[in-house]
Parts: structure tokens; sequence; C-alpha cells
């Protein structure tokens, strides 16, 4: 069974993927890391993450750069946008997650195009979405369990900067395929979230 999770930044598709990989026992992979790798290794290579040369040249990141936590910053998110958007990086970390979700017993992977384009085959499709307020209301809270500070207004603008850059992009933009089903966790605690993704994919399989 293929469960492919996608929707927006802060959505909770991160946490509901996890729990849905523990949940059915099968391997998870967050597709986003990827992306993040290579806008991490344009930044260490000094490159323009806007052009698609630089951003491909970043394609060959060591594995190694995978447990990096810096990969985790927003800075780091934003770069994974902008390196996300050229066809020839997309197209670099094609085989890698369809090799993934291709494996026997099936897979868990969560990103932006995972029901459309990596695996449109996944039994099971989540898009998962949430109010802007409400992801960057769990950003700021995570944010400041890290001890850093960033104005809720500022968290808002960069989600919404994302989501536009992500939405509209030509190669595999963020959007519901035809046959996933839609969760909205804006007002779902984690749990309940968890708990309505299970029941989605249970009913599904
Ligand atoms: O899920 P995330 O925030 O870690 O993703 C970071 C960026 O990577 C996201 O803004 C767009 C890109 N991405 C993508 O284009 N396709 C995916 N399957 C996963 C992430």
């Amino acid at each position: 069974m293929i469960i492919a999770v996608d929707g927006p930044t802060a959505s909770g598709k991160g946490t509901i993927a996890k729990a849905l990989a523990a949940h059915f026992g099968l391997p998870h992979l967050d597709t986003g890391l990827l992306y993040r790798a290579v806008g991490r290794q344009v930044a260490l290579n000094g490159g323009n993450p806007d052009d698609p040369a630089d951003a491909l040249a970043a394609c060959t990141f060591h594995e190694h750069l995978l447990d990096d936590p810096e990969l985790r910053s927003e800075a780091t998110g934003g770069l994974a946008s902008r390196v996300s958007v050229h066809p020839g990086v997309r197209q670099a970390l094609y085989e890698r997650q369809r090799a993934f979700a291709a494996q026997p017993g099936g897979a868990v992977l969560d990103g932006r195009d995972i029901g459309t384009v990596i695996a449109p085959e996944a039994e099971v499709k989540l898009f998962v979405v949430a109010s802007v307020p409400a992801r960057a209301e769990r950003r700021f809270r995570e944010m400041q369990n890290q001890g850093r500070a960033v104005a809720l207004a500022e968290i808002a603008a960069d989600l919404e900067a994302r989501d536009e850059r992500d939405r509209t992009r030509a190669e595999a933009p963020l959007v519901a395929a035809a046959d996933a089903v839609l969760l909205d966790t804006s007002d779902l605690g984690r749990d309940a979230a968890i708990a309505a993704a299970i029941a989605i994919a249970e009913e599904r399989r």
C-alpha cells in the first residue's frame, strides 16, 4: 500500500505521515528534506537558488547532509522552495522518490506532488490543509520552543509567499490530486488530526 500525503508547509502533513507509517508499519520518506538538502547545498556552494545550473549542481549533495539540523530551518525551507521550481532539480530527485514508493511492502511519502506525480497510483491520498493563522500559530510556537523570537505576522507572510511559489510553479505545482481526500487540520489538535488521517486511510485501503 502506498500512502501519499501532500499539503502546504505547517499543515501537519509531516506529523500525519509519520503517524500513518507507524500505524501501518510502513517506511516513511519526507520528500521535502530532499529539496531542503538541495537548497542547503546551493547555499554551501555560494550559488544562487534561482539559477537552474547552480540548483542542478547542488543535487549531488552528500547523504550526510540529510542529517544537518540546519535543514529544518525556515531559511532552508525558503531555499528549498526556490530550487524546487527548476524542472531539472525535480527530475534529479524523481528516481529516488519513485524507488522509495515502489518498495514491495509499500510506503508513506509526504510532500507536494506525491499523489499527482511521484505516485499517482497510491491507494491512499491525503491532501492536508489548514488556515494561514492556524499554521502561523503552530510555527510560532515551534520557534518559541526553540528559543527563537519571530513576529507572528512575519511568519504568516513567509508561509503565504512559500505557498504562492509552490502553487504557481509550472512543474508539479502544489495541488490536490483529483482522488485525494481533503483533511483540514485548522481546528484539530495533533491527536485528532492523526486519528482522522488513520480513519481515512483505513477506509480507503
Ligand atoms: O515540506 P517542506 O516544507 O519540507 O518542503 C520544502 C520545500 O520543498 C517546499 O516549499 C517545496 C519543495 N517541495 C517540493 O517541491 N516537492 C515536494 N514533494 C516536497 C517539497
